[in-house]
């Protein structure tokens, strides 16, 4: 391999709201589909008896796998959230610069409203 400069790519933009959303939309898809597979292992865990049952619950029952949990709870309302703004977008709406900031501000605001209330109705 040669020591010639790369262009620059990615680091020649300027974060905005756009690319930012845009960016994590696709983080929370990738992750939820990990911590999918850990509700999988759970709800198998209920099919193979109680002793299973109650031993996951007990590896999960801990501050690390709580807030990927927390988190995960709102990768999935944020990933909702932008997802109906994208769904939006494909009926061809909304997509002069102002309705895509206030859009994607409302995504963001509204992921936070629903993880609170999804906690303080079915969680704690
Ligand atoms: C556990 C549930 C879900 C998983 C694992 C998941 C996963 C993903 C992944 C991996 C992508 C591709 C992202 C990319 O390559 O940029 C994606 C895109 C998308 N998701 Fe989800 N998703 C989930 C739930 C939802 C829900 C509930 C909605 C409904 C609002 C939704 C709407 C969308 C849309 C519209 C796209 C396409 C965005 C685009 O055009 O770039 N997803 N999802």
């Amino acid at each position: 391999m040669d020591d010639r400069p790369l262009s620059p790519h990615l680091t020649v933009y300027k974060p905005q709201i756009t690319s930012v959303l845009s960016i994590f939309h696709r983080i929370t898809g990738a992750g939820l589909a990990v911590s999918t597979t850990l509700v999988v292992f759970w709800i198998v865990s209920i099919a193979m008896g109680k002793s299973t049952f109650i031993g996951f619950n007990n590896f999960l029952d801990n501050s690390i796998v709580t807030i990927v949990l927390v988190s995960s709870l709102w990768a999935l309302w944020y990933h909702f959230c932008t997802g109906l703004r994208h769904l939006y977008w494909d009926m061809g709406y909304g997509y002069d610069l102002k309705s895509v900031a206030i859009s994607g501000w409302a995504a963001v605001a509204c992921s936070f409203l629903l993880t609170f209330l999804t906690l303080l109705f079915f969680v704690i």
